[in-house]
């Protein structure tokens, strides 16, 4: 443990190797099989494991890049759960800033109505997609809450806090500040649209201070961000001065956050917040001594800097010790082109779920992604994917083999018999696999993992080319060793179900269902044992896992999408009758636009000055999403003059300018159709 200035005590030093424990023993009331069986020295190290995704922005629907890192997490704790670790996954949603607030102020809901929805779209997708995680947390729960300003506290009192001043290029919808060298072509890298530039008093985390400790930090630790390449990445923002980050908004502009604990002024900048969710769960559930510092995040690469650097340095001065590994992955593209609502391009995982089921869909992300690299996604691809692997080797070596039972031993497994060289080679393809799995994942080679489990599932399906069951089947003298075939095989699917269990829960449990051994022992050891079966195990085969899909249908579906339905007639809502005496009561003039500044505490309005005459108004209209300031002034349009004044975020507006808002939010002032004189009447 070292001391830092402040006198803290310090620990950045990953905790030791996890405990280890003893393999626990298979459930006694399991029936047995009778050979003792063979393994191959599987002694899987246990520990604990804690992985989280990032808790994602309530602004936006999921798609399957959202679906990709959660999915890949339920793998991972699945996986680690079969092992016998003590396994904790914790997802959920990031509700504060500025951007949430405006999509709220868009959908016309106060932002905690707003995000109560889009939180529980989030939870109803993962819960669609068989996501099994142990905590969701929302940002905006009292529980996160109060860490948030535990930690600020901390971080504030030991002096890394400061008040200044700051002017910079800040893109809202990165809630973010750009330096030049980042921007490209003056835009922002991710959203393509020019900064803002902004002007703030506000509160500064020292950052720069702890720039060499952190880059020592990865010189000691090479693998703390892993693949190598994000790491290098991290470096290079290290070569130059970080600067310090603004962890602070004012609370007149950004009411949607938490206040920072010593000056509620200010509310804490989004990230800071955020990213204090991986730690403050484990403290409001007390389980922080069990989960911290055991820690692996899973991210996309977009939020590499945050995770990369913000956090470490974060934890470093409220005297946390560091999360195990920061795993980056890469971003699914379509056309080599990034998802985006503009693009119209973005790919909905339920769209996919529903239409090849859960199981195929989850199984193609994580084998048709290298992960750290980009993949292109295609649902031909997919469907691909899921004939070749799915249908054809696994789907198929459950159906041979159920088949040949049925023909055979009236779908009861046999015993087997003394093993021939071809049986042990198949035993020992499987077997193996444990180990193997263990290291791929530790290796974050997801894709080679599956990769070796389908061609263990291929090497059965060619032991059933090479011995031929059904010649055996033919020669009455033959009988044991048909039945040690048939056994064979079933164990090579007993430990397939198992090891390809963590990517495909339903189809795996089915699968085992239809072999008849939903109660045989079901752990990662058990899946590098052979022998499990017991002799009389009835079958009990259902419909085929994957059914095959015709390519060539698809083809053509993809050539030619479905016709967009006719739009519905729309069937307008008219409010009361009202007479001609209640109309004249509105009274409604020509104005022209003198003036039109943003507002000052508002990013949605905008403030104009209209002359009609000799008279001049300030209103504020809600229109700044739709029209550049500079495009009003000039322009003749219609006020409601004798509205009675109202206040708008401090502003004063005397009166409404009259728009059409169609269904789709699109907006189109009321203009003249010739140029008369401001002040005339409109009737
Ligand atoms: N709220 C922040 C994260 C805070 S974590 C303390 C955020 N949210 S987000 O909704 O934008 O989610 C970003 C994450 O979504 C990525 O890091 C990745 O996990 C996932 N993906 C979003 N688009 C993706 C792809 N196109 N491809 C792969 N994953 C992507 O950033």
């Amino acid at each position: 443990m070292e001391k830092d200035p402040q006198n803290r005590i310090v620990v950045d030093r990953p905790v030791d190797e996890a405990p280890t424990m003893g393999l626990a023993e298979s459930d006694p009331s399991t029936p047995q099989a009778a050979p003792a069986p063979a393994t191959a020295g599987q002694e899987l190290e246990r520990g604990v494991y804690y992985a989280t995704t990032p808790i994602y922005y309530v602004n936006a629907v999921p798609h399957i890049g959202h679906a990709y890192t959660t999915i890949l997490v339920d793998v991972v704790t699945r996986f680690h759960r079969l092992k016998g670790d003590d396994t904790f996954f914790l997802t959920g949603t990031d509700e504060h800033g500025e951007k949430v607030q405006q999509a709220a102020e868009a959908h016309g809901k106060s932002p905690q109505e707003y995000v109560d929805e889009v939180s529980g779209n989030f939870r109803a997708t993962w819960d669609r997609l068989g996501i099994r995680y142990d905590d969701f947390i929302r940002t905006t729960e009292p529980r996160h809450k109060q860490v948030v300003q535990d930690v600020l506290q901390r971080v504030y009192d030991a002096g890394d806090i400061v008040y200044g001043e700051y002017a910079g290029l800040y893109c809202v919808k990165c809630e973010r500040y750009y330096t030049d060298k980042e921007l490209v072509d003056g835009k922002c890298p991710q959203h393509e649209t020019p900064p803002e530039h902004r002007t703030e008093a506000n509160y500064f985390f020292r950052m720069e201070k702890y720039r060499t400790w952190l880059r020592d930090l990865l010189t000691e630790r090479p693998d703390l961000i892993r693949p190598e390449r994000y790491r290098n990445e991290v470096l290079a923002m290290l070569r130059e001065p970080i600067g310090d980050l603004s962890i602070s908004r004012p609370r007149a502009r950004v009411p949607w956050g938490i206040p920072l604990p010593w000056d509620d002024e200010h509310v804490t900048y989004v990230w800071f917040d955020a990213l204090i969710n991986y730690y403050s769960v484990l403290v409001a559930r007390g389980t922080l001594d069990t989960y911290w510092p055991h820690v692996e995040h899973f991210v996309a690469k977009d939020i590499l800097k945050p995770h990369g650097l913000f956090w470490p340095i974060m934890l470093k001065a409220a005297g946390i010790p560091l999360y195990q590994h920061l795993n980056v992955h890469g971003y699914w593209l379509i056309d080599d082109r990034k998802m985006s609502k503009s693009l119209g391009n973005v790919v909905r995982p339920l769209d996919l779920q529903q239409k090849y089921g859960n199981d195929a869909f989850r199984y193609f992300l994580i084998r048709d992604m290298t992960f750290g690299l980009d993949s292109n996604f295609s649902e031909l691809a997919l469907a691909e994917r899921v004939n070749s692997d799915l249908a054809n080797d696994l789907g198929n070596l459950l159906n041979r083999t159920l088949g040949m039972l049925g023909r055979y031993r009236d779908g009861v497994v046999p015993a087997a018999g003394p093993l021939e060289p071809e049986d042990e080679a198949l035993r020992d393809a499987f077997v193996a696999l444990p180990q193997q799995l263990v290291r791929s994942f530790d290796a974050l080679q997801f894709d080679r993992a599956l990769a070796s489990v389908m061609e263990a599932v291929r090497k059965a399906n060619k032991y059933i080319a090479d011995v031929k069951p059904w010649e055996l089947a033919k020669d009455e003298s033959a009988s044991e060793r048909l039945d040690t075939v048939l056994a064979t095989l079933v164990e090579a699917l007993r430990c397939a179900s198992i090891l390809l269990d963590p990517v495909m829960p339903g189809k795996m449990l089915e699968l085992r269902k239809q072999l008849g051994i939903r109660n045989a022992p079901f752990d990662l050891a058990t899946a590098g044992e052979w022998g499990l079966v017991p002799a009389g195990t009835r079958t009990k085969p259902g419909e085929p896992l994957f059914p095959r899909i015709d390519l060539e249908e698809l083809e053509r579906q993809i050539a030619q999408p479905a016709e967009e339905p006719e739009p519905e007639e729309r069937i307008i809502e008219h409010k009361p009758e009202i007479t001609i005496d209640d109309f004249a009561k509105v009274e409604l003039r020509v104005v022209t636009v003198e003036q039109a500044e943003q507002h000052p505490n508002a990013d949605k309005l905008l403030v104009l000055t209209v002359r009609m005459g000799a008279e001049t108004r300030t209103v504020v209209s809600g229109i700044k999403q739709h029209y550049a300031p500079e495009e009003l002034v000039g322009r003749k349009l219609v006020l409601v003059t004798n509205l009675k004044p109202v206040k708008l975020r401090g502003v004063e507006s005397q009166g409404m300018i009259l728009a059409a808002e169609d269904d789709d939010g699109q907006l189109s002032l009321v203009t003249l159709e010739k140029d008369l004189a401001d002040g005339s009447e409109v009737r």
